[in-house]
């Protein structure tokens, strides 16, 4: 791997985000025991690799470059740490309280539907990853639309640690980071389209 100076300087930012997070979450409500970490530091890294998966695909040329590697194995390793840590989030919960209700989905009405959407997100992120996987068995267009649930799982992660996370709730630092980041990955999503919106106007 042959980074170039700006390859460092990303990696320092996503370096320096991960150690903003980790602190933010010990700045906050202590927590009960070992399930916590996973409960909620574990997600909360999670999240943010799945977010700065979902960042750099418009940038995969400059991605590349700068690392001098394949994007995707970057996209990969950021996904597969993420993937991990949110399966762990409601695994060690599933253990804590000894039930395996904690992976039905609730719609009972909309304020507990947003409330537990992060059940939801489980399986749209897996169904995500999987169409990742078998994308050569489909065109472009639609591998790339059903991949795009992604976006959908996070936007439920989010909401979902907004109306139940600890430190969501608890720790102004964490809402105000996963808030930004929720709105840098749409941001970056609508400049994708546009890039593209260009490239068709110009063809
Ligand atoms: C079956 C799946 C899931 C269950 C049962 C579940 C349950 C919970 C519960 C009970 C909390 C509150 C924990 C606490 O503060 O003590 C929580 C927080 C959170 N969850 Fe989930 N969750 C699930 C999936 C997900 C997924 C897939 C994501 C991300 C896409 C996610 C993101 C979050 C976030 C960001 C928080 C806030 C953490 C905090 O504020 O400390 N969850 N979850």
């Amino acid at each position: 791997m042959d980074i170039t100076k700006k390859g460092y300087y990303f990696l320092g930012l996503i370096i320096g985000l991960f150690i903003w997070v980790i602190i933010l979450y010990f700045l906050g409500p202590p927590g009960d025991d070992v399930f916590d970490i996973f409960i909620r530091l574990g997600v909360l890294i999670g999240y943010t690799a799945m977010f700065v998966a979902a960042l750099i695909i418009p940038f995969m040329k400059e991605v590349t470059k700068m690392f001098g590697t394949s994007f995707l194995k970057i996209h990969h390793l950021l996904s597969v740490i993420g993937i991990i840590l949110i399966t762990a989030h409601p695994i060690a919960m599933a253990i804590n309280w000894e039930t395996l209700s904690v992976f039905l989905p609730e719609f009972s009405d909309w304020f507990t539907f947003w409330q537990n959407s992060g059940r939801l997100a489980f399986y749209i992120i897996y169904f995500a990853a999987i169409i990742g996987l078998v994308r050569k068995y489909m065109t472009p267009k639609i591998w790339r639309f059903l991949h795009g649930f992604i976006y959908i799982a996070l936007l439920f992660g989010y909401f979902h640690g907004l109306f139940s996370g600890t430190d969501f709730q608890e720790n102004f630092g964490v809402m105000i980071t996963f808030t930004a980041m929720l709105v840098l990955i749409f941001e970056v999503l609508i400049y994708r389209r546009y890039q593209k919106y260009k490239l068709k106007q110009k063809t």
